[in-house]
């Protein structure tokens, strides 16, 4: 089976088959990235610090549905210097990628296994409270190696971290132990993307006035950090020394009152094929529960892509999708592979021609904020909604 014998960069020999990889993972449904938008979003954000502010790339979650190894790769090329991930086994697989970056780890560890594993794989993890510190410095002794730590204070999220009001107790036990250098302390803002700057300001202020504590007690100041991507485009009174960006490098705004702050460029499209069409009589009952039911004769195209593939089930009967410029509605459940579109008024459209789902096509697009306002969720929940079922194609 030789499905085509193109010699181009992306033709990969699997025995002695030619498989020519882009055309073939487009058979279906997939994802594409696009690696200048992406870098645009990095020079933006760039834009934005003092020379001597670092950008951070929080590629948590496989980068946001994005693919975590190749946007890791990009954003480090376009710029940002260091990554953050949520879990030890997102570290590693960037590690094992030949990604050498530093790489922060966001999410709490507790276990002696784990430290072991961050200590191998030369991450950075977050310590949450002295307990953590101490499981640190145990496993460490055993090793002999020093290791890069970064505290996080609670300051009004109330999710990781100790009460920025015991900072001092926390940070003198981790300066009392030799084998951890205290690397930066941070906090996480609740509501950076809201209008109403009230609480992000009181988690500053909290903030500062624990540094500020610290000081007094003699307590050389290491890296501080605070901002994600809505306190970013808040001003330069929130970055410090490094930011933490992740929604806005993805190209997407964290709040409609940010847009005027920053020029980004939506970096993911998701497309698929359709893979049947047939006529069906008016009263003829579609997918799972007969939740639509035709009222005349309809045309009936059947797409390859389905909730499995990060197409919420809820969108059912709700979404639109574009092809060829136009509008087309979906209609009936969506199922776990496939879904079902109304293309009535599309009388030419053959089977193979691709539907944009999120994207651009013609002069029309659509967008995750799109789909999170329909189903009344966030434009982050979406983007994470797409696995790796989906391949992605780098353009
Ligand atoms: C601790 C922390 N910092 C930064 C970010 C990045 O946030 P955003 O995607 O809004 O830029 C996150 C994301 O959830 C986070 O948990």
């Amino acid at each position: 089976m030789v499905l085509s014998q193109e010699s181009t960069p992306d033709v990969v020999n699997q025995g002695c088959y030619d498989f020519h990889l882009s055309e073939l993972i487009r058979q279906r449904a997939w994802v594409e990235i696009d690696q200048n938008a992406l870098s645009h979003n990095v020079r933006q954000f760039k834009a934005l610090l003092k020379h001597d502010t670092d950008l951070m790339a929080v590629v948590k979650a496989d980068a946001y549905g994005h693919g975590a190894v190749r946007v890791a790769q990009m954003v480090l090329e376009a710029g940002a210097t260091w990554l953050a991930i949520a879990t030890l086994g997102e570290g590693i697989e960037l590690r094992e990628a030949g990604i050498m970056a530093p790489i922060l780890i966001l999410g709490a560890i507790n276990t002696p296994e784990e430290v072991r594993a961050i200590i191998h794989w030369q991450l950075e993890p977050t310590l949450c409270n002295a307990e953590q510190a101490i499981l640190f410095a145990k496993t460490l002794e055993k090793q002999a190696k020093k290791l890069s730590v970064h505290l996080k204070l609670d300051t009004g999220m109330s999710r990781l971290g100790t009460s920025w009001q015991q900072a001092i107790n926390f940070v003198q036990t981790v300066k009392g132990l030799p084998n951890l250098h205290l690397a930066s302390i941070y906090s996480h803002l609740a509501t950076a993307d809201a209008p109403d700057r009230t609480v992000m300001e009181q988690q500053q202020h909290r903030f500062e006035a624990a540094i500020a504590d610290l000081q007094k007690h003699g307590i050389k100041i290491p890296k501080l950090h605070l901002a994600n991507s809505a306190a970013t485009l808040n001003g330069p009174k929130f970055h410090y020394d490094l930011v933490r960006v992740g929604l806005g490098l993805y190209g997407l705004y964290p709040a409609p009152h940010l847009r005027s702050q920053i020029d980004l460029k939506p970096v993911l499209q998701v497309k698929a094929k359709i893979s049947q069409i047939k006529m069906i009589p008016p009263g003829t009952g579609v997918s799972y529960g007969h939740q639509f039911v035709s009222d005349r004769e309809t045309r009936l195209a059947i797409v390859g892509i389905g909730y499995a593939d990060g197409v919420p089930r809820n969108l059912s009967n709700r979404l639109q999708v574009l092809i060829r410029g136009e509008w087309v509605k979906q209609i009936g459940a969506i199922t776990m592979d496939q879904m079902m579109l109304d293309i009535t008024h599309l009388p030419h459209l053959p089977v193979g021609e691709v539907v944009t789902l999120i994207g651009t096509d013609g002069d029309r697009a659509i967008s995750a904020d799109d789909w999170a306002n329909t189903l009344g969720t966030i434009s982050w929940e979406v983007l994470c909604g797409f696995k790796h079922r989906l391949p992605r194609i780098i353009i």
